[in-house]
């Protein structure tokens, strides 16, 4: 790949664009009034927004078709636009050698660049590569990929012939693979030959063999390189990605789009044991996406942002991809880990690419926190402006860190809430504010557009502040998810049925007495490790595929690092003789190869009995407080079928933690 020398030389200095945007400045003096018209004239609001900040091949006619009662949503119909054309055309017409990406390798101080137009020729290969191997439009294609510039220019290629990516996390086992590919009868499998993370390299050609040798529907994998390793190909359904391109043309017309046509699909977990197949619709997303990526970090063309979240990811696309290239941004794609070489990763890469702005998980924060300041102080960070994070609740020790060592008390940390589903930043402290300082650990205020409510258990509003509830959202967005790929009764009864009238997020959420928003976690069976959504069902079924395990039951419990650590209350089979320690271990790498190293239970108990009620449901309140040592409050017990397990569990969990 040929990159621009004079990008190499750290002397980036295209000229100029105006920004793609002419709206009125949305700045903070005028942010109430902003806020006020888009939830009273969604309309014209999201219209107006629609018509000027993205290239229309024909316009649209109706800006919004929705009904939350119903979980329909239109937007911007009767238009046709494409995502890839959004992205890198509108921006090489102007300014072709503009930097667009910037891969930040996972060997130390390595980086690759690739400018606009690179970037285009790139894409237009991929694209018509695709084509010529039978890829059309509405097709999925499953991406296992670690994060890339082939990886981006995959995906962009997808949207310029109007397939539907579904990117599946390279750090998936064979059997989510499998799964996930199965589950949208996936025919076409893009990969790599090895992935190289934290300087180990992983087989990932090898996971695809073992998860598409079970999948009839794959018709063809194509295998992208990166170390170059001599990895097994199967004649006639293997290619390498890199001889298939070399005749394709560097030129390829992207496909006029409905806007509500598919764009994406992204897995997430649930509270059932099935990975949910979020969809989400080209015109929608594509504004959303921008909107959100240049209001919530002050995104101005020119800057350097860093999203280190991987592209299996909804931030990955969201951030590192999709939101920066349609404002003609420079984005930082991040192959490695926050702590190799060392915990200055984060930092030193600050400085040698001049980042603007960083978006990391809270986890990272908390393992980097406990390495010490020097780590930080010992770069540069002078170019930092917005300090961004998401996945999970951050807590104020971390927030206060990355307030003041980070950013020395000059950047603002934005705590951004939002979900796969929601496909976008749905509360944040920006833009709302810029005069105070947003309160630690709080994501704050809602996002143009944006009516976060607070329900009781019943469906009752609960109004007023310094108040607690179910958090759902009473409006629609153009960035909502569409369905759940192949089972549009399942999107509905997850996200609409249980509050009338309401999107149901899931989470539960704090109010305080100035009206601002602290996310309080999860209140279905979801846990959040590492910044990594994990139902408790799916690692339980992966549990029960051990012969010897009866009945599992896993909760999530405060973890210092992870955020929450997983724990897992395993019975066995009568006649199990096994020595449990080594029950242990099988269990552990029976999960890492169901669903994933990130799902392995950091905790396994053996016990003979799970609490239950009468009627034969696990009482996961108490498994719960188990879990977090708080013993003390375990509440009424008396209700449960045989009282007396709970006081086995808490010998065993005592002599076990
Ligand atoms: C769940 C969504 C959206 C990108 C990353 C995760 C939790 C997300 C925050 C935050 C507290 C947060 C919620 C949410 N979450 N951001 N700022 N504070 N919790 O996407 O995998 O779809 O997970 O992550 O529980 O429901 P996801």
């Amino acid at each position: 790949m040929a990159f621009c020398s004079a990008l190499l030389n750290g002397r980036f200095c295209s000229s100029r664009l105006s920004p793609l945007i002419s709206e009125r400045s949305l700045a903070t003096s005028h942010h109430a009034a902003w806020y006020k018209e888009s939830l009273e004239h969604p309309e014209e609001f999201w219209g107006r927004l629609a018509r000027e900040r993205l290239r229309w091949m024909k316009p649209f006619t109706n800006v919004m078709d929705c009904s939350l009662k119903d979980g329909h949503f239109r937007w911007f119909e009767g238009g046709k636009l494409n995502m890839s054309d959004n992205c890198l055309d509108r921006i090489v017409e102007k300014d072709p050698d503009r930097l667009a990406l910037i891969w930040e390798k996972d060997e130390p101080g390595q980086q690759e660049y690739i400018t606009y137009q690179e970037l285009k020729n790139l894409t237009c290969r991929v694209a018509n590569t695709l084509k010529s191997q039978g890829v059309k439009k509405g097709d999925v294609v499953a991406i296992y990929m670690p994060v890339s510039l082939e990886a981006a220019a995959v995906m962009l290629a997808c949207t310029r012939i109007g397939a539907v990516h579904s990117v599946v996390f390279a750090g998936f086992s064979p059997t989510a693979l499998k799964n996930r590919i199965l589950d949208a009868s996936a025919e076409t499998v893009i990969t790599t030959d090895e992935g190289v993370r934290g300087g180990k390299t992983i087989p990932l050609k090898q996971t695809v063999d073992a998860a598409v040798s079970d999948c009839p529907c794959v018709k063809r994998v194509l295998v992208a390189t990166r170390t170059g390793a001599d990895v097994a190909m199967k004649d006639g359904r293997d290619y390498k990605l890199d001889e298939l391109m070399k005749g394709e043309s560097p030129e390829c017309p992207p496909e006029p789009m409905d806007s509500e046509d598919p764009l994406f699909m992204l897995y997430t977990s649930g509270s059932t044991g099935k990975p949910k197949g979020i969809l989400h619709a080209h015109a929608g997303y594509m504004l959303y996406s921008g909107l959100t990526q240049q209001y919530v970090f002050d995104y101005k063309v020119g800057d350097i942002f860093a999203c280190v979240a991987d592209i299996g990811w909804i931030t990955g696309h969201s951030h590192a991809l999709y939101g920066p290239l349609i404002n003609g941004g420079t984005s930082v794609l991040f192959e490695s880990l926050p702590i190799y070489p060392d915990p200055g990763r984060y930092w030193e890469m600050v400085q040698r690419l001049k980042v603007t702005q960083i978006y990391l998980a809270p986890t990272s924060l908390r393992l980097l926190l406990k390495a010490g300041d020097s780590y930080v102080k010992k770069y540069d960070r002078s170019t930092l402006r917005t300090l961004g994070c998401v996945g999970e609740p951050l807590n104020d020790e971390a927030w206060r860190w990355y307030h003041k060592v980070v950013g020395e008390e000059r950047c603002t940390v934005v705590d951004t809430w939002w979900q796969t589903e929601t496909g976008g930043i749905m509360i944040a402290p920006r833009p709302s504010s810029s005069d105070s300082t947003p309160k630690a650990g709080y994501p704050m205020s809602p996002f143009f557009g944006i009516d976060p409510v607070l329900l009781d258990n019943n469906g009752k509003e609960i109004t007023g502040n310094d108040v607690s509830g179910n958090l759902c959202i009473r409006n629609p967005w153009p960035s909502i998810a569409r369905t759940i790929y192949g089972d549009h009764e399942k999107f509905l009864n997850t996200y609409f049925t249980n509050y009338p009238g309401y999107y149901f997020t899931g989470d539960g959420a704090y109010r305080d007495k100035d009206g601002h928003y602290k996310i309080t976690g999860r209140i279905d069976d979801v846990i959040n490790v590492k910044g990594h959504r994990i139902g408790t069902a799916e690692i339980e079924s992966a549990l029960d595929h051990d012969s010897r395990v009866a009945e599992s039951a896993v909760v999530g419990y405060p973890h210092e690092i992870f955020g929450e650590g997983i724990y897992a209350y395993v019975i066995l089979k009568d006649g199990v003789t096994d020595n449990e320690d080594d029950i242990k271990k099988d269990l552990v790498q029976l999960v890492k190869s169901q669903i994933g190293s990130f799902a392995a239970p950091q905790f396994i108990l053996i016990t003979p009995g799970l609490p239950k009620t009468r009627s034969g449901k696990i009482m996961r309140r108490i498994l719960r407080k188990i879990s977090a040592n708080e013993t003390e409050e375990l509440g009424d017990i008396t209700t449960l079928a045989d009282p007396s397990v709970v006081e086995t569990i808490l010998t065993k969990h005592d002599s076990t933690t």
